[in-house]
């Protein structure tokens, strides 16, 4: 099987024994607590998981400058966005450099302590290295942009440090068919005895765009399968939420796909919106997830107009061959063409103008919803427009 990144196995961060995780957890009983932010959260989930193999915690100032500027951390490993723990300077209490501290949940009701980390060092940001984190990681510093906003509430203090993981917040709890480790997909692919794995990112109900693209992928590169994998965490307001995400896919995949050749998880991180580095990020945890391939299409977790519609397949160019095993398969804007009756890569098709594509946007998908109106079966298949029509109908009533 493809080979973790950097790494020649997993390290997921979660302490799977049970007497050692009982021992860690009455430790961390007795440490001293600060309940760290929904992102910081996150990343104990994903290093939990082994999705940021080969990381062993939370990044210091170097490292986070250093990947912001050139995609890699000050060890030369290839990182797109920095892993913090980062936390107002008044929450810190007794915290100090050297100390061990319980870290607390803000997604679980109670606050309980997900992860315990070694503080190796505390830094502050200052505004100039603020201002070089954003442009980095987001192109943008427009405190309008959801996911700079985010980044920005969190506070300036950064506690850097290894991390031994306790549980994976509320993920595998509120979502136990779908949310699986980077460990657990691994195994599911050998199960199946899968050579060859294409892996769909999505925060989205599949569309049949989305749909078609996996198609496209897997016969493109001959996969013996697909691994549908859809972000589980936080998004901005408006974006539909993964229950109803979730019921969408796998009914289109019930429907549509031919049996056992889609795998359906989920992972637990909140949405970046970080375009391209957010698209290098998403192409290693696939690859640690033992994926071989990763679909980069149209405005790949973009938000607004930040970014160019391929800035997020552009930014592969910049990786230094080898340093990413994962192979991305690159997508063209695909659409459900009137002409042809059926969904096409546009590039294929020249000759087609604007109008000859049926082609929607996320608010007009919501307000035709919301309007009671059905969606184009061009569009969405019907069983999907369906559960959400219902979404928004009782969305709208409540
Ligand atoms: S994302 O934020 O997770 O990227 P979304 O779930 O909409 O959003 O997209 C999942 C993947 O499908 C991304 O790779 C995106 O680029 C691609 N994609 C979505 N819609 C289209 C489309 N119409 N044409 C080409 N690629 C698309």
């Amino acid at each position: 099987m493809i080979k973790p990144h950097a790494a020649d196995a997993l390290k997921p961060l979660y302490v799977a024994d049970d007497a050692a995780r009982k021992k860690l957890a009455a430790e961390a009983a007795k440490l001293p607590s600060i309940v760290v932010s929904s992102a910081a959260a996150a990343n104990a989930v994903m290093l939990g998981s082994g999705y940021f193999t080969p990381l062993s915690g939370f990044m210091n100032l170097a490292d986070a400058l250093s990947i912001a500027r050139n995609m890699h951390a000050t060890c030369g490993l290839l990182w797109p966005v920095p892993v913090l723990n980062v936390a107002p300077a008044d929450k810190l209490g007794s915290v100090k450099a050297g100390s061990r501290v319980a870290l607390r949940d803000p997604n679980v009701e109670g606050n309980p302590v997900i992860a315990v980390q070694d503080v190796k060092s505390i830094e502050t940001i200052s505004d100039e290295q603020m201002e070089a984190l954003l442009q980095g990681v987001f192109r943008t510093n427009d405190p309008k942009h959801p996911g700079v906003a985010a980044f920005t509430s969190t506070g300036r203090t950064v506690l850097a440090g290894p991390i031994q993981v306790l549980n994976y917040s509320y993920f595998a709890t509120e979502f136990p068919d779908t949310f699986r480790t980077a460990v657990q997909i691994r195994e599911e692919i050998a199960k199946r005895g899968w050579q060859k794995v294409v892996a769909f990112q999505t925060r989205n109900p599949m569309h049949r765009a989305h749909e078609e693209l996996c198609r496209m992928a897997q016969e493109a590169v001959n996969a013996d399968g697909i691994l549908v994998h859809m972000l589980l965490g936080k998004l901005k307001a408006g974006d539909i939420p993964a229950d109803v995400r979730d019921a969408c896919i796998r009914k289109m995949v019930d429907v549509y796909f031919p049996p056992n050749t889609v795998m359906i998880t989920g992972y637990g991180f909140d949405m970046l919106y970080a375009g391209p580095r957010e698209a290098v990020l998403h192409a290693i945890f696939r690859q640690n997830a033992g994926a071989t391939h990763f679909i980069v299409g149209r405005d790949h977790a973009g938000v607004g107009k930040y970014y160019g519609p391929f800035d997020a397949q552009a930014v592969f160019d910049e990786i230094p061959a080898g340093e990413l095993k994962i192979e991305v398969f690159r997508a063209d804007h695909t659409a459900y063409s009137k002409k042809l009756d059926k969904v096409v890569m546009m590039k294929d098709h020249p000759d087609h103008k604007p109008e000859d594509y049926v082609m929607l946007s996320g608010t007009a998908v919501r307000d035709m919803l919301a309007a009671g109106k059905p969606l184009p079966p061009e569009f969405a298949r019907p069983e999907v427009g369906a559960i959400l029509m219902k979404y928004y109908q009782n969305e709208a009533g409540a």
